[in-house]
């Protein structure tokens, strides 16, 4: 029989004894502390355990303060992680980081006044609330070669934000998982014409574009299992980094945002929506390793700026799945602000169970719970987008 107190007993108690204490990335288990405030202080008594730290050279440059106590104590015990920064951060690019104001990020859903208030400004069923309209159409390439770090619910969420609020808005699903053409509820069965007849085949965009129910401004390219064939037929395809631009260019419609949700990895299609975006979205999770990777990616993205397509820039960087009970988020969102400055936007998307059971209804979370703390954060994420988009006159435009 097996002995889970035996285990307890002489494995796991083991097992921590022998791991190094750890200088300031230790997070406490879930529901071991208080809920945290932002800055990440407040943890309850129990010991945290130590975790390994972020093999991340963006991560092991980060300015966290990490003290050598040599009395034997965590860091975490003595409360000593920073709060966030309250002067400006300097940041690769020689830029500035501006202190960032509180956002919600509450886990927990609001108060059911609050949250049908919410719904109805979310859900804009007047068609009063608007976000300002781009001069120009914005190609935005949703992009981490990290799977499940949320770009294709942030691709989902944003575009629904947007329709609902007085844009013209087309989601390309560039991944043959077609998990984007799921949420909007977009047939993308075998057989539909799909973004793999635009790529091979030259067909139009407009004959491969289905309106989304339900919501009049948005559509939708899907993808289909034929897709997942594309990445090697257009190694021997002429142009074949550019077909998904050239598909764009020759669309007529007049979108105000076309959001283009990549695959997790750096194949030829990431790269197809590389040079037909101007801009790129990278949506980093605020969990472990986070940051690993995106290193590549932006060496990836500099690569595709200098050889195909001069005008692209990363614009905007979102932290999703924050989780405010840990103290990892915390660092991790001041890991990312130190690198990214003021790309990245003040919303930040809270881990919350209601984003994450819209697709099981074919649906965003912004029409599924539209009054949740995921549809609110990923509202506030998208009226970010546009204004900031309607303030730097030119800049990512085309
Ligand atoms: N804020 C959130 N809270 C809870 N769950 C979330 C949240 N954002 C995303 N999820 C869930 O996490 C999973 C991964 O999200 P998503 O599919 O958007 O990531 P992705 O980067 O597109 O993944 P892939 O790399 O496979 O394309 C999904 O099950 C999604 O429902
Ligand atoms: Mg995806």
């Amino acid at each position: 029989m097996y002995d889970t107190g035996r285990f307890d007993e002489y494995g796991l108690n083991q097992a921590r004894a022998q791991q190094p204490e750890y200088d300031g990335w230790s997070v406490g288990t879930p529901g071991d502390h208080e809920p945290s405030s932002h800055s990440g202080n407040g943890f309850g008594a129990v010991p945290p355990l130590a975790v390994p730290a972020i093999p991340s050279p963006l991560v092991d440059a980060a300015p966290v303060a990490r003290s050598s106590l040599g009395d034997g104590r965590t860091n975490a015990d003595s409360r000593t992680v920073p709060s966030p920064p309250t002067q400006a951060v300097p940041t690769l690019d020689g830029a500035s980081a501006s202190p960032q104001p509180a956002v919600s990020r509450e886990t927990e859903d609001p108060p059911l006044a609050q949250e049908a208030e919410r719904a109805v400004r979310i859900l804009n069923p007047s068609g009063e609330i608007t976000m300002p309209r781009p001069a120009h159409r914005r190609v935005i390439c949703v992009a981490n070669q990290k799977g499940g770090v949320g770009k294709t619910t942030t691709a989902v969420n944003i575009a629904v934000a947007l329709a609902l609020h007085g844009n013209r808005v087309l989601v390309v699903d560039l991944d043959p998982q077609g998990n984007a053409s799921t949420g909007l509820n977009v047939p993308h069965h075998a057989g539909v014409p799909d973004v793999y007849d635009s790529l091979i085949d030259s067909t139009p965009l407009a004959d491969v574009t289905q309106s989304v129910e339900g919501i009049p401004n948005l559509a939708c390219v899907p993808a289909t299992i034929d897709l997942a064939g594309a990445e090697i037929e257009l190694v021997s395809v002429v142009a074949r980094e550019s077909r998904l631009a050239r598909a764009i260019q020759g669309c007529r419609t007049e979108y105000d945002y076309i959001f283009i949700d990549c695959p997790p990895s750096l194949g030829l299609l990431t790269v197809n929506a590389l040079v037909a975006a101007q801009e790129v979205l990278i949506p980093i999770q605020c969990e472990y390793y986070a940051l690993e990777g995106v290193q590549a990616l932006t060496s990836n993205i500099a690569l595709v700026k200098a050889h195909l397509n001069p005008e692209l820039e990363i614009t905007t960087v979102l932290l999703t799945m924050y989780d405010r009970r840990t103290r990892l988020a915390d660092l991790v969102e001041q890991d990312v602000r130190a690198h990214f400055g003021e790309k990245v936007l003040q919303a930040v998307i809270p881990r919350n169970v209601r984003v994450s059971e819209a697709p099981s209804y074919s649906q965003s979370v912004m029409t599924y719970d539209p009054g949740s703390r995921g549809a609110i954060s990923y509202f506030e994420a998208a009226q970010e987008i546009a204004e900031r988009g309607a303030r730097a006159e030119g800049v990512g435009v085309k």
